[in-house]
């Protein structure tokens, strides 16, 4: 077992870090984190995706009201369809299960219909708001609960690349909206695997007040330090802050999520 510091600084790759806090399953599991593409074609039980998803419920969720779903996708069929639907990404369909976390605010207005009431709440862009935290929250307790148990996954954002086609695939409801996806399945050990390295601490936490200024001698060494990174993985060693700013310059490099409002008005979501 790699004791807390390491684990720490294997996430930063900083010197300047404390490091010193005992180790345990959680942070280990947690500092361990790295993202999954390559998966064996293993099934994943069903009582451990019950545990899975059950770890997915037990996350906060604003004010209870619990306006997140699940959608679990194991037809191979499906999943290249859906991997067609977000950019031909090969490990939607080589994991044998696709979840697909949904903001869900048609649950909440059935349940009011049934009580012949009308929610006009839902409509507010601050309910999306807190269906997509939601929706997050629960992945994330999934993928620690998941990786606790040996397995891997990654998230797929790019399922929002074009969200109609992929609610009609799932046969989503108005109000439903289909936030990311998480392959999820037993790592191939023939695949990479290794922590990440991440802004340092000093770029991302701001004490008391904002500062506006973004420390450009830790950005560089960040920069270094995903250089290195990128080569150890024989990966293309862009610069990092170079890469961000081109996943963003223009809407054309949203990869079709520039048109995000028009994808949310016609999926039923007013956002007043
Ligand atoms: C919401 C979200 C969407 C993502 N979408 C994709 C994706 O479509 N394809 C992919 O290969 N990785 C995707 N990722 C994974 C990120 O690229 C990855 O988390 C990041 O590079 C950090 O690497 P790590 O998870 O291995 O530490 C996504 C991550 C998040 C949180």
């Amino acid at each position: 077992m790699t004791d807390a510091p390491d684990l720490v600084h294997a996430r930063y790759r900083d010197p300047a870090l404390l490091g010193g806090v005992a180790m345990n399953p959680v942070l280990e599991t947690i500092l361990r984190h790295s993202s999954c593409r390559a998966f064996l074609p293993d099934p994943i039980p069903p009582a451990t995706l019950e545990a899975i998803i059950a770890s997915a419920s037990a996350a906060a969720t604003s004010s209870n009201l619990q306006v997140w779903s699940l959608m679990v996708v194991e037809d191979p069929a499906r999943k290249a369809r859906l991997a067609a639907l977000a950019g031909g990404q090969k490990h939607i369909e080589q994991s044998p299960t696709f979840l697909v976390w949904l903001a869900d605010l048609a649950r909440l207005d059935t349940i009011a219909r049934q009580n012949q009431t009308n929610v006009e709440g839902i409509h507010y862009l601050e309910l999306f708001m807190v269906a997509l935290i939601d929706a997050a929250l629960a992945a994330q307790n999934a993928v620690v609960a998941l990786e606790s148990l040996g397995l891997g996954s990654v998230y797929i954002g790019a399922l929002r690349n074009q969200p109609e086609r992929v609610a009609a695939e799932l046969g989503l409801p108005k109000l439903v909206f289909p936030a990311f996806g998480l392959s999820i399945g037993v790592p191939d050990p023939k695949g990479t695997s290794a922590i990440k390295p991440r802004l340092p601490q000093s770029v991302v936490v701001h004490r008391e007040q904002y500062n506006a200024t973004v420390d450009l001698a830790a950005l560089a060494a960040y920069d270094g330090r995903m250089s290195a990174f990128q080569q150890e993985q024989v990966m293309p060693d862009e610069r990092w802050s170079q890469r961000v700013i081109s996943r963003v310059k223009t809407p054309e490099s949203l990869t079709g999520r520039h048109r995000m409002r028009e994808a949310l008005a016609s999926l039923g979501f007013v956002l007043k």
